[in-house]
């Protein structure tokens, strides 16, 4: 081979790699810059109230036998980012979905008697519209309970002008759009009002994105593990360009009321 043979094959091989690491490296760089920012209420870390926790920990505790309840009441391990918050990122016509779940180990009554439980996964979903061309972050579908809505840019806050800003409820963790809350199970009740302790996560900080291989847990279908749920990666919804903007009735009532709050009511997210 002459000289300028050998250039050119490896242009081309720098090239071809380029492009192929390109793709899951912008997954990555998309899901950094649009990863949500946490707020929590400002009695969270007290009382039994948790903060979001390591599945990884809780799965090897509940696969050891413990029973006992697993609570994070650390808020510096959140604000420090040793609380990982999990992702995946999906390819939607010309659209990128990206999912981040929270975990929690124990989600508190929600009033004197009813809600408690182990183990809570909890999703926000961002659109990125035109990913490839014009990349604008667009929708963003707030899961809670048995729930979700979806609100369109202006409807929702911004942190740094890229990442969603969600209010997480103290007791059962649902992700909201907006502050508030009276402190009942009622749909928009559970309470989450900031005020001057202003604890918060970045949760682009510790990303682990969700797929096979990455740690055990994720394809573990043995749902005694998270009290009776599956794991995301294993549930309907992992599939993002199947969701829908939101659940429950159209206007506001206790029971479960996505699309009373949805700016996209429940057509295709
Ligand atoms: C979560 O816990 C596991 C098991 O202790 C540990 O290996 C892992 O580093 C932790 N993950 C993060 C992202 O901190
Ligand atoms: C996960 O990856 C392993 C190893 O590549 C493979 O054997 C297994 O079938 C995969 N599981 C699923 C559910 O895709």
């Amino acid at each position: 081979m002459t000289r300028h043979h050998t250039m050119k094959v490896v242009l081309i091989a720098l090239l071809v790699s380029a492009l192929t690491f390109g793709t899951c490296q912008d997954f990555e760089a998309f899901a950094r810059i649009h990863a949500p920012y946490l707020r929590f209420h400002h009695t969270q870390g007290q009382d039994g109230y948790c903060f979001p926790h390591n599945a990884s920990d809780y799965y090897d505790v509940r696969k050891s036998g413990d029973p006992s309840r697993q609570c994070n009441l650390d808020y510096q391990s959140v604000k420090d980012g040793l609380i990982p918050t999990y992702w995946h990122a999906q390819i939607c016509g010309y659209h990128m979905h990206i999912a981040y779940w929270s975990f929690y180990g124990y989600n508190h009554k929600c009033d004197l008697a009813s809600g408690e439980r182990d183990a809570f996964w909890e999703s926000i979903v961002v659109k990125i519209r035109d990913y490839d061309l014009d990349p604008r972050l667009h929708e963003v579908r707030f899961s809670q309970k048995n729930g979700w809505y979806t609100r369109i840019p202006g409807h929702y806050e911004l942190r740094d002008g890229t990442h969603p800003v969600a209010y997480v409820g103290k007791a059962s963790h649902g992700f909201y759009h907006d502050d508030g809350g009276t402190n009942t199970c009622c749909y928009y009740e559970d309470t989450r009002n900031p005020g001057d302790p202003n604890q918060y996560m970045e949760t682009w900080l510790n990303l682990v994105e969700l797929q096979n291989g990455t740690e055990d847990w994720m394809m573990d279908p043995d749902t005694s593990v998270w009290g009776g749920l599956q794991v995301p990666t294993l549930r309907s919804d992992f599939d993002l360009c199947h969701l829908n903007g939101c659940t429950g009735s159209h206007t506001q009532i206790c029971g479960t009321c996505g699309c009373s709050k949805s700016d996209i009511g429940d057509e295709p997210f």
